[in-house]
């Protein structure tokens, strides 16, 4: 298993992995419609292109073998006012492919997205959750987060309440 930055080459990968990590984790919770949108929004190989390109985006991948089975994205854009640290740097997306969960992989990508957020001078990550995700919830709990509050993350047409977790680097 190896860790590292993405690069352009990886911008149809990382949308495929994205697109399908999300309807994984999120499908059977939700309204389709919702869902349908969402997807169309955020995913695809121009989109995830963008992304990587964005000073303000930093994107970890991990590969096995030639597979992409995780991916990771650190962001430096707003600060919701329940986090104290105005310099917070957002844990944006942080997803491991279903068939590799309960394996260590998120734990050691946590480990590289705790350096990298170090490495762009952060001191305290934050990061929005779905309420109703307990796996995630309970992972970020492990790893040290806490929470600081929490926002709506507009979800295709569907309001949602995210809690924010804080945690110091
Ligand atoms: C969140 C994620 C990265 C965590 O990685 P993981 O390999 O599953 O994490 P772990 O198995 O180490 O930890 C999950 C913990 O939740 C527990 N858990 C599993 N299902 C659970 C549930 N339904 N309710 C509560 N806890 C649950 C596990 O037992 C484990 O705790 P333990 O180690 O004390 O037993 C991974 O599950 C994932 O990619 N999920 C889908 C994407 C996602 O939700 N991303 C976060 C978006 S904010």
């Amino acid at each position: 298993m190896t860790i590292r930055l993405a690069t352009d080459q990886d911008a149809a990968a990382l949308a495929d992995l994205a697109r399908r990590t999300f309807h994984d984790t999120f499908a059977a919770t939700n309204n389709p419609g919702d869902m349908a949108l969402y997807l169309a929004q955020a995913y695809g190989v121009e989109q995830q292109a963008r992304e990587i390109a964005d000073p303000r985006v930093t994107t970890l991948l991990v590969d096995e073998g030639s597979s992409l089975i995780a991916y990771a994205q650190l962001r430096n854009d707003h600060v919701p006012a329940c986090v104290t640290d105005a310099g917070a740097i957002e844990l944006w997306r942080f997803y491991v492919d279903a068939e590799w969960h309960g394996q260590g992989v998120a734990q050691r990508l946590m480990a590289s997205v705790r350096g990298e957020a170090k490495r762009r001078g952060a001191q305290t990550m934050w990061l929005g959750v779905w309420e109703r995700n307990e796996r995630a919830r309970a992972f970020y709990q492990k790893c040290g987060f806490t929470v600081a509050g929490d926002h709506i993350f507009l979800f295709g047409t569907d309001p949602q309440t995210d809690l924010v977790l804080v945690t110091s680097l």
